[in-house]
């Protein structure tokens, strides 16, 4: 079974018609669908399955309770970048002792949060982090599990704003200093250093990058164990990607028949970061056309009523998101090119915006689409990454509902906000 997928000219998540979902909860709307974030979960552990492996769901990409719960429950541990995801993982039942915590400022409140609930491990990115970590943990009388996240100068070939293993980038540790730092290891005694880890960026379409990161880090493991630091985990952070045109991407076999032979190598467990390629394609943004509108000079538009503020990926990176018609006798066709569109017959061409007051909200830029009038329904695809979890106010408009799929049922994860929602929190005399 297909996702998402037309049958008799009408989108289905799984068995249900997206228009009898929309019938109900109204546009905009996220729809997700459990059943692909469970495949997509365990294709990525089947790949790993060699090798002892702890899948950290990414938290960032997705936080919705229901989904985190979803993955919870299916064994899946979480990568936190802060105490409120902490927060959110527990709450979905996620269990701390599969909890790894990231990120450049760790505030001292946050790595006492963290060091109460006992999570499995802290990624540091910072001497001074370390030392912050180092003196927490004594106070507390535990002693945390650690990895260095190494930067390892590798460029993934990501967009520039969603690159993260560069020099220039504020992630990491570069190899000089974590050396440096492996010798002087003792000085740090409230915590166990048993663990590297190395996030490269997002998303990644080849595992050329992963495997020339994870060859210098070889060499690293080795200078720790020379050390005397028993180095039994290396993470490898995420950004496994999917594919948003829907040609063919490369899949966590694909990934794994590489990795796995290093990791192998330094006989280390290995724990790993997804957030894009569980959700990403699990989900979808439904949003009504308001309005069509024609320029003098010939420029058609699509306004409708999601923006920017609900799925920021376009207007932030030029992200490329498939857009078509919930109802539609036109087949949406191969993308050969993301930057052209070709009109065929019963097509416009047309830039498919939003209402937000900014001329960056744009979902589809001359994007040849069926023709779709005042109050039709479009999707836009793989949206269930880095959609909801980036939405913000902006313009105060309240922020869309969520929705997951199961099968041929469907509940509201979210509901949608309302004007209340916006003013909720502010001080008004
Ligand atoms: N681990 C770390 C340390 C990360 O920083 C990230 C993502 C992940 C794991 C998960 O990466 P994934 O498997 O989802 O690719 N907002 C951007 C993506 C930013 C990713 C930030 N870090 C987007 O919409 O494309």
């Amino acid at each position: 079974m297909d996702t998402f997928e037309y049958r008799n000219k009408t989108l289905f998540c799984e068995n249900i018609k997206i228009e009898d979902i929309i019938s109900e909860v109204g546009t905009p709307a996220y729809i997700y669908s459990k059943n692909t974030i469970l495949a997509r979960y365990h294709e990525l552990k089947t790949a790993f399955g060699d090798v002892d492996t702890l899948i950290c769901f990414s938290v960032k990409s997705n936080s919705n309770l229901s989904i985190c719960k979803v993955l919870a429950e299916a064994g899946s541990g979480f990568d936190v970048v802060s105490g409120g995801e902490l927060f959110r993982a527990i709450k979905a039942g996620g269990d701390p002792s599969r909890i790894v915590f990231a990120g450049v400022g760790k505030t001292d409140k946050e790595i006492r949060y963290a060091l109460e609930n006992d999570i499995f491990m802290f990624n540091v990115e910072s001497l001074s982090e370390l030392g912050h970590i180092n003196a927490l943990a004594g106070e507390s009388g535990k002693v945390p599990r650690v990895a260095l996240r190494i930067n390892p100068d590798i460029d993934a070939k990501t967009h520039a704003k969603t690159t993260t293993g560069k020099k220039e980038n504020k992630f990491g540790i570069d190899f000089t200093e974590a050396e440096e730092l492996i010798k002087q290891s003792s000085r740090y005694s409230s915590v166990d250093l048993c663990g590297l880890h190395v996030h490269l960026g997002s998303p990644i379409y080849t595992v050329d990058p992963y495997v020339r990161a994870l060859r210098k880090i070889v060499k690293l493991i080795q200078k720790c164990r020379d050390n005397g630091l028993d180095i039994e985990y290396m993470n490898i952070g995420g950004g496994y990607c999917i594919s948003y045109t829907g040609e063919e991407v490369i899949r966590p076999r694909d990934y794994a028949s590489k990795i796995l032979p290093l990791v192998k190598e330094m006989q280390c467990n290995i724990i790993m970061e997804p957030g894009r390629f569980i959700v990403g394609n699990s989900g979808i943004l439904i949003t009504r056309v308001t309005y069509t509108k024609e320029t003098l000079h010939g420029k058609k538009f699509i306004i409708c009523d999601a923006a920017m503020n609900d799925l920021i990926r376009p207007a932030l990176y030029d992200a490329f998101h498939r857009i078509w018609p919930v109802n539609t006798s036109i087949k949406m066709p191969k993308v050969e090119d993301p930057h052209k569109s070709t009109i065929k017959k019963g097509m416009d061409l047309v830039d498919i915006v939003g209402p937000v007051c900014e001329s960056s909200d744009v979902f589809a830029a001359k994007r040849a689409l069926p023709k779709v009038g005042e109050g039709d329904l479009l999707a836009i695809f793989s949206a269930g990454a880095y959609g909801f979890s980036m939405s913000s106010q902006y313009n105060s408009r309240p922020r869309p509902c969520e929705v997951l799929v199961d099968g041929d049922q469907y509940r509201i994860i979210r509901k949608r906000e309302t004007y209340e929602d916006l003013v909720k929190g502010e001080n008004f005399t």
